[in-house]
């Protein structure tokens, strides 16, 4: 069957989807609330979770591989997580004080149990808003105020960083020295300029870059491992640790994908890796929106105000200058850090059996292309992987998964929606401590079925 007909099967097997979707396409740009949620021709509109398990409008029941893109680690309303939220909620009385309370330096010491590079934390409301965070804090810290960026990595939807996400590689130039390409509308000459684009696991040549450009660039951004499956060699990870302090560039590691998913510890305990700073999001709020950025004490106390507020105007002489501005009303959400900790302690004892099931599947899944003749590679650390139709046998940049069979995968993947595997068609797949022996028995029917569909 040609990707085309498996699109049209997908899309007279929708109807209500469809509907909603034209709906709101009248009423929201593009009908979605986020850019990466769209699918062609339309995304499936949801309406109910349970455990490993997606419902749709259109009544199909669906194993869930997106998880919400990440967070939901236990899966959809894992019932202690919604206990501790109702408790919490009924015990206080309100869902938000407006004040500091004593959750913030709880939930704080517990992601240092696990993160120990991470002296002092901030709280933020989303990944993309960690990362921010993370680029301000470093230019603040030492005055510098350009970014270097690796090509492929994404780091949320803001200025500095929509640079080279998904570049067309025949317009990025040489892979040892890309070319920054803008990945939205909006950004300025200016803003193209202040980041700088890096390759990623080639040492050398970001040596060769970053020493050109180590006056003027605050610090490097990296997904240590690179869309969440493709992880950065230890060799190069070490490399740019010791590179980066060699030339005094902070290293900021964006721990929003791999945070809690890679090990407990991210990928800084994977690699035995300390950075300069830290943005963690997704698991760590229990699908609520959250995001942290921690680091070295030295760095994260100029968010310290020291008596200033650039809200009281009654106090126009403070240094305000001097100090990092950091604000936000929802900033560590007494509910949402509440239900994070649930979701942590019980990731402490549940998240070997969830790494072991993970590596099954990925096992059993590249059997079944192998049974039909097709190489593929499944890339990943942890509980999260990919699925790349390849002849290479090691994926190790932007550039190599460039060269993988798109079209094969999509085919695959929308066979797989009309068995009741939900994916978006070539995204990663994230697994839950819901995703059982049955989950994944069904999700390998289906694969075997989808398979055959081709
Ligand atoms: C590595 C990384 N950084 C930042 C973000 C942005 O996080 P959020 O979507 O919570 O704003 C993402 C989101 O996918 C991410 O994967």
């Amino acid at each position: 069957m040609t990707l085309e007909n498996l699109m049209n099967l997908y899309a007279e097997s929708n109807p209500c989807s469809e509907k909603a979707f034209h709906n709101a396409c009248e009423i929201i740009p593009g009908g979605i609330s986020a850019n990466v949620k769209f699918f062609a021709p339309f995304p499936l509109f949801m309406k109910e979770g349970h455990g490993a398990y997606l419902t749709d409008l259109d009544g199909h029941k669906y194993a869930d591989y997106v998880l919400s893109y990440g967070p939901l680690i236990l899966g959809h309303g894992r019932k202690e997580v919604f206990d501790s939220i109702h408790a919490y909620m009924e015990e206080h009385g309100t869902v938000l004080y407006g004040t500091p309370h004593e959750a913030e330096a709880a939930f704080a010491e517990k992601i240092k149990e696990h993160f120990p590079g991470i002296e002092m934390l901030r709280y933020t409301n989303s990944g993309t808003e960690a990362a921010l965070l993370c680029i301000r804090t470093a230019c603040a810290y030492t005055n510098k105020y350009k970014i270097a960026k690796f090509e492929g990595h994404y780091h949320g939807g803001f200025n500095e960083v929509l640079v080279s996400v998904n570049p067309d590689i025949s317009k990025a130039g040489d892979a040892r020295r890309p070319v920054g390409l803008p990945e939205s509308a909006g950004l300025s000459e200016r803003m193209m300029q202040d980041t700088i684009v890096l390759p990623f696991n080639d040492l050398d040549a970001c040596r060769e870059i970053l020493m050109e450009h180590k006056d003027e660039v605050a610090a490097v951004i990296m997904e240590p491992v690179f869309g969440g499956t493709i992880p950065a060699t230890k060799d190069f990870m070490l490399g740019i640790r010791e590179l980066t302090k060699e030339i005094g560039i902070l290293m900021i590691m964006d721990e929003v994908k791999t945070g809690f998913r890679v090990t407990l510890g991210g990928a800084q305990e994977y690699y035995g890796v300390k950075p300069d700073l830290t943005a963690l999001g997704k698991v760590i709020g229990a699908g609520f929106p959250i995001g942290i950025v921690g680091g070295r004490k030295e760095i994260m106390s100029i968010a310290s105000p020291q008596g200033t507020d650039i809200l009281d105007h009654s106090n126009t002489k403070s240094s305000a200058s001097d100090i990092l501005y950091h604000s936000g009303t929802y900033n560590g959400h007494p509910v949402i850090l509440n239900a994070g900790l649930t979701t942590i302690r019980i990731l402490e004892k549940e998240f070997s059996s969830l790494i072991e099931r993970t590596e099954l599947l990925k096992k059993e899944i590249t059997a079944l292309y192998a049974s039909k003749g097709i190489h593929i590679l499944t890339p990943g650390l942890g509980s999260m992987f990919n699925v790349v139709v390849t002849d290479l046998e090691e994926i190790k940049t932007y550039r190599d998964l460039q060269q993988s069979d798109f079209t094969l995968r999509k085919k695959v993947d929308y066979a797989l929606l009309l068995e009741g595997v939900y994916n978006k068609p070539c995204n990663r797949y994230n697994m839950s401590t819901a995703h059982t022996d049955e989950v994944i028995d069904f999700t390998l029917e289906a694969f075997q079925k989808a398979l055959k569909k081709l």
